[in-house]
């Protein structure tokens, strides 16, 4: 079976994502925004291709179109452009030529990130069973202001005969609660038989896309509306504050789902949790703790207040100490970080090791067991077992033009305050005195010391005292 046919019927999704967004008072493209760490378009494109194979969605792109096709364009998805943005139903008069393949279209707006694979389907077999031209996705959420409202001809009919938007409401038109979701499928050949009699004679002087109802219905073709299970899955975000509804409802549900299996999050409402992120049963998360991207948490963790853990790989029985930021980074099994640890993308922490405060990592191993609790810096380092680095221990990683790399073997001790000038190998068991500046290669179970040597002058600090007396007792005189 070819990819979008489904009963030997060819399925297209159209997504409109061409629009300015001029009530967000934003320079960036609205479906550029971002929700749940990931732009409102990616969500939708998401839930298409669940339905559908990439090859059969259209993103209609107009307003800063290079910039949105860049943001999307390894999904797969094909791009149709609208130059001008003169209304959803011009929109769709748009994809029109793209679209030639098709028997049936289902349109989306790219401005309603929550809508899930599972409601595109039964929409599009509501549309098909119903043999309907125009099939209309609805819900009657708490407040329906701002959303063009739908007019069936019976309550409890499934026949719709308009859609009416907010400001051409009459006030009978207000009291209905069923509103349109911006969501439809239809029959292509009556769609494109009949958009060309929109007219801009609103009150934004745009192509409705939405007028269609009445226009087929007029004609004699059927138009049905189904209504959401979820109304929430339908709402659209209009202004950066619905925008961040609909973030913190996608957040909130993340909360939950872990909650439901088996993480405790203490005051859920303060942590930012993207959807993709996993958590191990048992573990426990602090206030104010965000795990974003594709972040793991392993079981039996804890993760304090403040931490920041982005594409992080996080192994079992691990304590994040507080304001600890972990990024593109894996820290195994019972090893501990923070408080105030920077671990930067590209950084493994092994089994048991110990980070400490002010310590910060990049592109770096530090192997089971080994600690580094206080104050450092390690980049491109690798760090074997049983190490123990010094408080204010540093790699020079930079000498102005490269980076080098410093590799420190097992059971090294590096003493407090070293500076290790990379590249640089550090044999097996060896000791670095306190306060050393090594330029070159430590044999295996040497001692190394890079720091001016100690003289001790007797009684200097009396004989000056003495000095200063007798010279003070000289000027009184
Ligand atoms: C639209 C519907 C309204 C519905 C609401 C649901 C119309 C006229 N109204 O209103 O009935 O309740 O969605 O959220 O359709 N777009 C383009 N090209 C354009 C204009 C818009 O691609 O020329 C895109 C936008 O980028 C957006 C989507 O179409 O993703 C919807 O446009 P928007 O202006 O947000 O419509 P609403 O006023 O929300
Ligand atoms: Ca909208």
């Amino acid at each position: 079976m070819r990819a979008g046919v489904i009963h030997e019927m060819r399925l297209g999704i159209l997504i409109m994502a061409a629009g300015k967004g001029t009530r967000l008072h934003s320079k960036r493209a609205k479906v550029l925004h971002e929700i749940g760490g990931r732009p409102l378009l990616d969500h939708v494109i998401a839930a298409a291709a669940r339905v559908v194979a990439p090859h059969d969605i259209f993103a209609i792109v107009g307003h800063q179109a290079e910039a949105v096709e860049t943001a999307v364009r390894s999904c797969g998805v094909r791009f149709v452009r609208q130059e001008d943005q003169r209304g959803t139903g011009h929109a769709v008069q748009c994809a029109e030529e793209a679209t030639r393949d098709y028997d049936e279209l289902i349109v989306l707006s790219g401005d309603v990130p929550l809508l899930q694979p599972e409601t595109i389907i039964a929409l599009r077999d509501f549309h098909l069973r119903q043999q309907a031209a125009m099939t209309i996705l609805t819900a009657s959420p708490k407040n329906p202001v701002g959303y063009g409202r739908v007019v069936r001809r019976k309550a409890d009919a499934p026949e719709v005969t308009a859609i009416v938007e907010q400001k051409a409401l009459t006030p009978e038109q207000e009291q209905i609660r069923e509103i349109n979701s911006g969501i439809y499928a239809f029959r292509r050949s009556a769609l494109y038989a009949h958009i060309g009699h929109l007219r801009p004679d609103n009150a934004h002087r745009e192509f409705y896309l939405t007028d269609l109802a009445r226009i087929l219905a007029a004609a004699g073709e059927r138009i049905v509306a189904i209504e959401a299970e979820d109304p929430n899955e339908v709402l659209g975000a209009n202004t950066i504050a619905e925008m961040m509804d609909l973030d913190r409802e996608m957040r909130s549900s993340a909360a939950r789902r872990l909650m439901a299996q088996g993480v405790t999050i203490f005051r859920p409402e303060t942590v930012v949790i993207d959807p993709a992120v996993e958590v191990g049963p048992d573990t426990v998360i602090e206030p104010y703790v965000q795990l974003l991207g594709g972040t793991r948490v392993g079981s039996d963790c804890r993760i304090r207040s403040y931490s920041v853990l982005d594409r992080a790989s996080i192994g079992d029985h691990v304590l994040i100490r507080n304001s600890c930021v972990i990024a593109e980074s894996q820290i195994d099994k019972g090893a501990e970080v923070g408080p105030f640890a920077h671990i930067r993308p590209g950084c493994h922490i092994g089994e048991g090791a110990h980070i400490g405060n002010f310590v910060e990592t990049k592109k770096t191993r530090l192997g089971a067991g080994s600690k580094a609790n206080h104050l450092s810096y390690l980049g491109d380092a690798q760090i074997g077992r049983g190490v123990n680095i010094g408080a204010g221990a540093i790699t020079c990683n930079y000498d102005g033009v490269g980076k080098h790399e410093t590799i420190i073997e097992d059971r090294v001790f590096i003493g407090t305050d070293s500076a290790l000038v990379a590249p640089l190998v550090i044999g097996e068991g060896a000791y670095v005195g306190a306060g050393s500046v090594i330029t070159d290669n430590v044999p295996a179970d040497a001692l190394a010391l890079g720091r001016a040597r100690q003289t001790n002058k007797q009684h200097w600090a009396k004989n000056r005292r003495a000095l200063l007396e007798s010279r003070r007792a000289e000027t009184k005189k």
